[in-house]
């Protein structure tokens, strides 16, 4: 069995994602993280020396390189799942689970470090709840959705766990 995390930036899955995978002892990819490893840089510069078009390109073919297997978390940045190429091989990589958290949330989670975040670094209000309406429809073929908001990641944990049965 493996579990695919996805949802908006701010949504928890790094932090959930690691943290599931340490209480199952499974493997845990960060797809963000393979990227900067591939590139050499930060997601930040990718944006700004390459542009969105080059990242996801290259998110997409992080994304295909992964190879289907058994006891495996995959936490995904939040565009991933947008492009229904990119949704087809989530689904065969693992159960999807959407991390669902409200404008309110994301906007408290992400304000700190916005600057970190090339999508919302301006206007970060009102681009988070654009990006949000935009996607919201993907995020929810999620073969599950977990509302997170005032939950602790210990308890988003158990809730993945008692969804997976694991
Ligand atoms: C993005 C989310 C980021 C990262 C990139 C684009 C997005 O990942 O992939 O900045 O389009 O929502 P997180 O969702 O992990 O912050």
């Amino acid at each position: 069995m493996a579990v695919v995390l996805i949802g908006m930036m701010g949504s928890g899955k790094s932090t959930v994602g690691r943290k599931l995978a340490s209480a199952l002892k499974w493997d845990w990819i960060d797809l963000d993280r393979v990227i900067e490893q591939r590139a050499g840089k930060s997601i930040s510069k990718i944006f700004e020396e390459q542009g969105e078009e080059v990242f996801r390109e290259l998110e997409t073919l992080a994304l295909f390189e992964i190879e289907p297997k058994d006891a495996l978390v995959l936490s995904v940045g939040g565009g991933a799942p947008v492009n229904e190429k990119n949704f087809e091989r989530l689904k065969k990589l693992g159960t999807i689970v959407y991390l669902r958290a409200s404008h309110r949330t994301l906007l408290r989670r992400v304000s700190a470090k916005a600057a970190k975040r090339p999508l919302i670094t301006t206007d970060t209000a009102e681009k988070l709840a654009q990006l949000l309406d935009s996607r919201e429809k993907t995020y929810l073929q999620a073969d599950a959705v977990i509302q997170v908001d005032g939950q602790t990641p210990k308890e988003i944990v158990q809730k993945l766990r008692g969804v997976l049965g694991a």
